[in-house]
């Protein structure tokens, strides 16, 4: 297979200065994207930016929570690189893990600010220069399976997934008459930065956690597996695939050990 999958395309991670989305900027880069990473995290994102190339990478501060931020990157990237192929919507919050009892509702409307309007407003501008442009464009969301199910996250964030899988079904039935296609990834317990801080862990902490209730065996789910499923999406190789969420969890979602039948 060519190691140029993405070649001439140009895409914009949101949430790409760490975890998942630095992964994917790395490999979209490998892969012969230009990409813009658009993230709060400023220090980390230049560093990236500047050790993959500022001729091929840029970093800029875009906070999602504020839609003319996000409008502002998406023509950043028009006015450098000419085209956007590819938007990896992927910047997330944990949110707390409080009691639906004490909920607080600021920190409810913040993780949806972040998870669910944001990657609306990337979702909006992305999509607005891809149809004036008459791009085929290809739009990827970072989900979870806490979007499928509950009890595995919280409340806010649990709500905030669903709602995006939704958005990403609701934006892909508007953009397929345009040829944009909009899929979703359902990542299952990554060690990244966002679960090491919300679950106080060392990110071996967070693997040994995970690996306790996988269902796959012998593999430790890492960023590079889910950032090779979004290279998947972004690329020409899923032509065909839209509305689809890829969920990247070993088969733990389909898996329910409640009434054992097989031992191993
Ligand atoms: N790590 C996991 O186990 C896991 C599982 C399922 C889904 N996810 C999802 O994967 C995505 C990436 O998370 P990660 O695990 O790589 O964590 P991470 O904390 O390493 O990455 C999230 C990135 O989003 C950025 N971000 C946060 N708020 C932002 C804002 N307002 N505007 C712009 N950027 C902002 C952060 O600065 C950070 O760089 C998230 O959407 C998360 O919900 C993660």
């Amino acid at each position: 297979m060519s190691k140029q999958r993405l070649q001439g395309k140009v895409a914009i991670v949101t949430g790409g200065a760490t975890g998942i989305g630095a992964e994917a900027v790395r490999i979209f880069v490998e892969n012969g994207a230009s990409v813009v990473i658009a993230d709060i995290k400023d220090e980390l994102g230049h560093n990236l930016a500047t050790s993959l190339g500022l001729d091929k990478v840029d970093y800029r501060h875009c906070d999602v929570r504020d839609e003319k931020q996000v409008e502002e990157t998406v023509s950043f990237t028009l006015e450098k690189y000419g085209s956007l192929e590819i938007l990896f919507s992927n910047a997330g919050i944990a949110g707390p893990l409080s009691s639906i009892l004490d909920f607080d509702l600021n920190e409810f409307d913040n993780t949806m600010a972040v998870n669910l309007r944001g990657a609306m407003a990337a979702i909006k501008h992305a999509a607005r220069v891809m149809v004036a442009r008459e791009t085929r464009g290809s739009i990827i969301c970072t989900t979870s399976v806490a979007g499928s199910f509950a009890g595995c996250a919280g409340h806010d964030y649990t709500a905030s997934k669903h709602g995006l899988i939704g958005l990403v079904r609701s934006a892909c039935s508007e953009l397929g008459a345009k040829g944009i296609r909009v899929n979703s990834i359902s990542p299952y317990a990554v060690a990244t930065p966002l679960t090491c801080e919300t679950f106080d862990m060392e990110p071996g902490e967070v693997e040994a956690a995970g690996h306790a209730l996988a269902n796959l065996h012998g593999i430790t789910l890492k960023p590079t597996h889910i950032a090779q499923v979004a290279l998947f999406l972004a690329s020409d190789e899923s032509a065909y695939i839209s509305g689809h969420n890829l969920v990247v969890d070993g088969g733990f979602s389909v898996v329910n050990r409640g009434l054992p039948s097989i031992k191993n």
